[in-house]
């Protein structure tokens, strides 16, 4: 018996989940058995790169989500709603669910999970986190031996495209930016991709994933790349650190048995040896490190959006939940009487982490001080740190800016709230005229 979709929106990786359904020779034989049975688009007459037959094609999404004869329904329309409220309504009818959609999977996972563990069906999401990469699946089911203390990418390929472009042309963000949206890699309206925020959703959808626990949103701290400058790329290039937009989830380490334990969970620009792995991932690429007990390190690489590999990763949700109800449909049954799911491919949690704060994080930082040239500054900025435990590992003055002299200093692992302190105090000193940039490093 053919397992029958019905896809919410035809856009760019709706059209690409539809050419691997229409074209299914040489992939797994089980592409044969999905039936596009029903899509569901906005506007029917808009000109689109796939032919369907207009019996299949429908502006009611909400026909569809509550269609019994949909098995599957594939929400690929984004946006926070109707997206959330069409999910919900196809989990109450029964239906699995597959979804590209980070921002309601960061926003509304608890509710959308607790309401299809009720149901007795999937969602699956592993085209919402780094495009064509297998990442979703390969944390739930590849590693799930593995003890996880780190997750760490490049998940937003616009940011990586232009922090790309500024390290290779020394231009500056603002005129890249523009070229940019000029050739089609950034948003007209680029806020999501640029201040950071796409990247915290998927970096929470990771870390729920790797921890096992819910992450609330409010709580990963998310910083863009509007403050990166030609001259930060510069000094980076010259410390052998390249600036990327990096979203990290760490497990903290408990200092006694019995401390409540915490993760940290954020995306900052962050300067990363050009000798680590991530340092050589370029233009739109993404890529994901995972670092667990006993595996190690290891690091997924790939196209990070676009149609084919979008859609790639869409249909192998599809095929996952196709290949369960092929074996198993109605056979086992929760005590509500719901299907038994897959423990492994199913949500397995309903707590939330707990979160460190940031002035607890241990990192390194980078500071570029514009000051007066005149003797001693260098030497009052090393008191300033060392009054707040701020060790430094390097002090670089390479010549004038203006009438203005500019140091770069990289420290050691410290306390970001001593850092922030000694930064604090820096800034009141006479010689200091303007700290124009602070970042992290690896
Ligand atoms: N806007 C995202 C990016 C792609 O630039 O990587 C979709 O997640």
């Amino acid at each position: 018996m053919a397992c029958k979709i019905g896809l919410l929106g035809l856009g760019t990786v709706g059209t690409g989940t539809v050419q691997i359904l229409l074209d299914p020779m040489q992939r797994h034989p089980l592409v044969q058995e999905l039936e596009l049975y029903r899509v569901g688009v906005r506007s029917p007459d808009k000109p689109r790169a796939v032919n369907l037959p207009d019996s299949l094609v429908t502006t009611d999404l909400e026909a569809i989500v509550t269609d019994p004869k949909v098995d599957i329904v594939v929400e690929l329309i984004g946006g926070l709603e109707p997206a959330r409220s069409l999910i919900l309504k196809a989990i109450a009818h029964g239906k699995h669910v597959v979804t590209a959609n980070k921002a309601v999977i960061a926003r509304f996972g608890d509710e959308i999970f607790t309401a299809a563990e009720k149901a007795g069906v999937y969602v699956l999401l592993e085209a919402a986190v780094g495009g064509g990469i297998p990442v979703v699946e390969p944390l739930k089911k590849s590693l799930c031996a593995n003890r996880i203390h780190t997750i760490m990418g490049i998940v937003n390929g616009t940011t990586n495209y232009i922090l790309t472009r500024m390290q290779t042309e020394g231009g500056d963000f603002s005129s890249i930016l523009a070229d940019a949206q000029r050739l089609g890699y950034a948003e007209a309206n680029p806020t999501a991709d640029v201040d950071g925020l796409d990247a915290a959703d998927k970096i929470a959808i990771l870390a729920t994933l790797a921890f096992g626990g819910r992450v609330k949103l409010s709580e990963v701290h998310c910083e863009g790349i509007r403050q990166v400058s030609a001259a930060d790329i510069a000094y980076a290039e010259k410390l052998n650190f390249v600036i990327k937009l990096l979203a990290v989830a760490k497990r903290n380490p408990q200092i006694s048995p019995g401390d409540t334990e915490q993760l940290q969970v954020r995306v900052h620009p962050t300067l990363i040896p050009k000798v680590h792995p991530l340092a050589s991932v370029n233009d739109v690429y993404n890529a994901i490190l995972v670092e667990g007990e006993p595996i190690g390190q290891v690091m997924f690489f790939g196209p990070g959006a676009g149609a084919g590999p979008t859609a790639s990763a869409v249909v192998s949700d599809i095929l996952n939940i196709a290949a369960i109800l092929k074996v198993e449909r109605g056979t086992r049954t929760q005590e509500n009487g719901a299907p038994l799911l897959d423990p492994l491919l199913a949500c397995s949690h309903q707590h939330y982490c707990a979160i460190a704060p940031m002035e607890e994080l241990n990192t390194r930082f980078y500071a570029r001080f514009l000051t007066q040239d005149y003797p001693g500054v260098i030497g009052s900025l090393g008191i300033c740190f060392g009054n707040y435990d701020v060790s430094l590992e390097s002090v670089v003055q390479t010549g004038l800016r203006g009438e203005l002299a500019e140091i770069v200093v990289v420290t050691h692992d410290v306390r970001e709230g001593n850092f922030w302190q000694a930064l604090a105090e820096i800034s009141t000193l006479e010689a200091v005229s303007s700290i124009p940039s602070t970042l992290r490093v690896l």
